[in-house]
């Protein structure tokens, strides 16, 4: 039997390419489209050391309608779009809002324009917690009112939930499933594909792994006086391999037009709060590794608590966080770890 074929953008950074490797897993064909602003092409050979299989790349822009446009015509019968393609630092997006809003928008525009004319069934597209704000309440269900996003990045989800649920309203020939993520942490157990930031880290965990190994004095616990058990934040902690394998079942959903409504929305999370001072500590239990850090002053725009009610996920698409916080923490370490051994840094 023929392999369905799945064009993953955005597909050599960091959650593209575990994704990549589950589809390939799962036996699908993949054609990966990156620019390789936020990524590395080496991250291919990743996915074939773990896979056995090269995907096929094309290098370019998704901004850019004829580049995707030639990319449907060289690559026919593509059946489900999978769309990692996006700017997703929240500081830099404030410094600058049009990139965030053009890399972001215009990405998803060529897209769904272009998915009618080439018969593309379905749409997966990556959203965040981030359009829950500050939750009145936890853990927050999909019904949770949205709120006003506090970053360009944040609201690019936003209007890109909209964008799509418009368009599939007026009657587009295509499907979506939308993926509210709450924090991708960790790296492939095979330590061949991980997270690589460029530059400093502005998210936690790459920055712990970074304290760890010494590239970095110390890290800085964002405040310690919120109100929360311990003082710190609380944010939901999902295994990217875990929220990979989600990817594939919503787009198998989406061939296989499983879907119950037009347009399904999925929070992606373990369902368990855990603190800041909470994950140091269980980095640092679980791989006998210490962490210099110190407490520092409250990071603006900081979320105080958001985890997931994951209920929806594990009913309707059969899908559940397995990876233990232990084995995650163990994961990420062991990529840091690689990234050493590989002299990249
Ligand atoms: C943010 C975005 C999220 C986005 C994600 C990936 C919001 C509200 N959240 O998540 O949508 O998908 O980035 O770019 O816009 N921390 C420290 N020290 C550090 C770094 C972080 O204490 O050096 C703390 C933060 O204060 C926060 C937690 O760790 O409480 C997680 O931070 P981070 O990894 O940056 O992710 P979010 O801000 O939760």
């Amino acid at each position: 039997m023929e392999k369905t074929r799945i064009l993953v953008t955005g597909g050599t950074g960091y959650i593209g390419s575990h994704t990549t490797v589950e589809l390939i897993n799962a036996g699908f064909d993949v054609v990966i489209i990156d620019n390789l602003s936020n990524s590395n092409i080496d991250s291919l050979d990743g996915i074939e050391a773990i896979t056995g299989v090269r995907p096929a790349f094309v290098k370019g822009d998704c901004t850019d309608f004829a580049t995707l446009e030639k990319l449907f015509a060289d690559y026919p019968g593509i059946k489900g779009i999978i769309n990692f393609a996006a700017s997703k630092a929240v500081g830099e997006s404030v410094e600058k809002p049009l990139l965030y809003y053009r890399n972001n928008l215009t990405t998803l525009i060529n897209l769904l324009d272009l998915m009618p004319r080439f018969g593309v069934k379905g749409f997966v597209f990556s959203s965040s917690c981030t359009v829950y704000g500050e939750p009145d309440e936890n853990p927050v269900t999909e019904n949770t009112p949205t709120k006003k996003a506090t970053s360009p990045y944040g609201n690019t989800k936003k209007i890109s939930e909209d964008i799509i649920v418009d368009t599939v309203a007026s009657g587009a020939p295509f499907r979506s499933i939308i993926l509210r993520y709450f924090n991708p942490v960790g790296a492939h157990p095979s330590a061949l594909i991980g997270e690589l930031p460029n530059g400093v880290p502005q998210n936690l965990i790459p920055y712990l792994t970074q304290t760890a190994i010494g590239i970095r004095k110390e890290l800085s616990v964002f405040g310690n006086d919120y109100p929360t058990p311990d003082g710190s934040c609380i944010r939901d902690f999902i295994n990217v391999v875990d929220l990979a394998k989600a990817h594939v079942v919503a787009v198998r959903r989406l061939v296989e037009d499983k879907t119950l409504e037009p347009v399904e929305v999925f929070n992606l999370g373990t369902g368990n709060g855990v603190s800041v001072l909470e994950l140091i500590d269980t980095f640092e239990k679980s791989t006998g590794v210490k962490v210099p850090h110190r407490i520092a002053p409250r990071r603006a725009g900081d979320i105080i608590q958001v985890w997931a009610d994951p209920t929806r996920a594990n009913e309707v698409l059969g899908w559940k966080a397995e990876s233990t916080l232990a084995d995650t923490m163990v994961s990420a370490w062991k990529w840091q770890q690689h990234l050493r051994e590989k002299g990249i840094m």
